[in-house]
């Protein structure tokens, strides 16, 4: 049966390469929606879609910050009218701006909970409300919301509400038939790391397309074996 995935932050890093595992198998996600901010990135993502698609998928992207609470209100509706259903739902877009406790801005501290924690919630909660049945939702954490890291405060606290947040979905959403998931990797290449860690050497720690592997597990029939209330994914 054809299944619609949605992916939050699939301009780059873990959601591109989630996007690509996807798109690029002769498997039964046929439809995408993708959300991110325009940049080069996601345009060059779009554009590789389009001219190389192999299996025929449908694409849509919506160009979106998602901390635009009014916005996100009017893409998951837009979504909601014109797709039967959202079978797949990877929560992976992510921010941080790594900072002492004396320097956090309270706005920054607010836009970190919009991004990693609040538009999570917004788009399973308005779905659910318009009639939509998951198959699947896959949240990304981050072992920083397991163990506070100096600096972090913000980052690592939307994290651990993730965490917890993904535990509640999974308990309350079961008895639909709907698996929740939540991921907590570990240092991966990508600009958010080296938001957290400028100095660090990209090629010595895992990749996105490492994680994306282990999402694509978690989707397909073996996953549903897989302990996921928060399954740590790191070298
Ligand atoms: N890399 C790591 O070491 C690591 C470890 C643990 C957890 N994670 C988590 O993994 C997830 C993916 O991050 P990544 O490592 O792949 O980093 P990344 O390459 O920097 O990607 C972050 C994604 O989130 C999107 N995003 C950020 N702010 C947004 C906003 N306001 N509105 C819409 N989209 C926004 C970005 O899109 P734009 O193009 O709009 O910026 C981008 O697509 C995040 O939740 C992150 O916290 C990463």
């Amino acid at each position: 049966m054809s299944k619609t995935i949605l992916i939050t932050g699939a301009s780059k890093g873990i959601g591109l390469e989630t996007c690509k595992r996807f798109f690029y198998e002769d498997n039964d996600v046929t439809s995408f929606i993708l959300l991110a901010r325009e940049s080069d990135s996601f345009n060059s993502l779009l554009n590789e879609l389009a001219e190389n698609n192999p299996f025929n998928k449908k694409v849509k992207h919506f160009f979106i910050d998602l901390a635009d609470r009014e916005l996100l209100l009017s893409v998951i509706n837009n979504i909601n009218i014109e797709y039967d259903n959202v079978d797949l739902l990877v929560n992976n877009a992510g921010y941080t701006k790594p900072e002492s406790i004396q320097q956090i801005a309270f706005e920054d501290f607010e836009r970190t909970m919009e991004v990693n924690l609040y538009a999570p919630f917004t788009i399973v909660q308005k779905m659910l409300q318009s009639g939509n049945k998951f198959d699947f939702i896959v949240n990304i954490a981050s072992t920083a919301g397991m163990n506070g890291r100096s600096g972090w405060l913000t980052y690592s606290a939307s994290k651990a509400a993730m965490i917890n947040m993904s535990e509640v979905m999974k308990a309350e959403l079961s008895i639909y038939g709907t698996r929740v998931a939540c991921i907590s990797p570990g240092r991966c290449a990508t600009d958010l790391r080296k938001t957290l860690a400028p100095d660090e050497d990209p090629t010595t720690i895992m990749q996105p397309e490492h994680v994306a592997g282990v999402i694509e597990m978690l989707f397909s029939d073996v996953g549903r074996f897989v302990d996921s209330q928060n399954l740590v994914v790191r070298l």
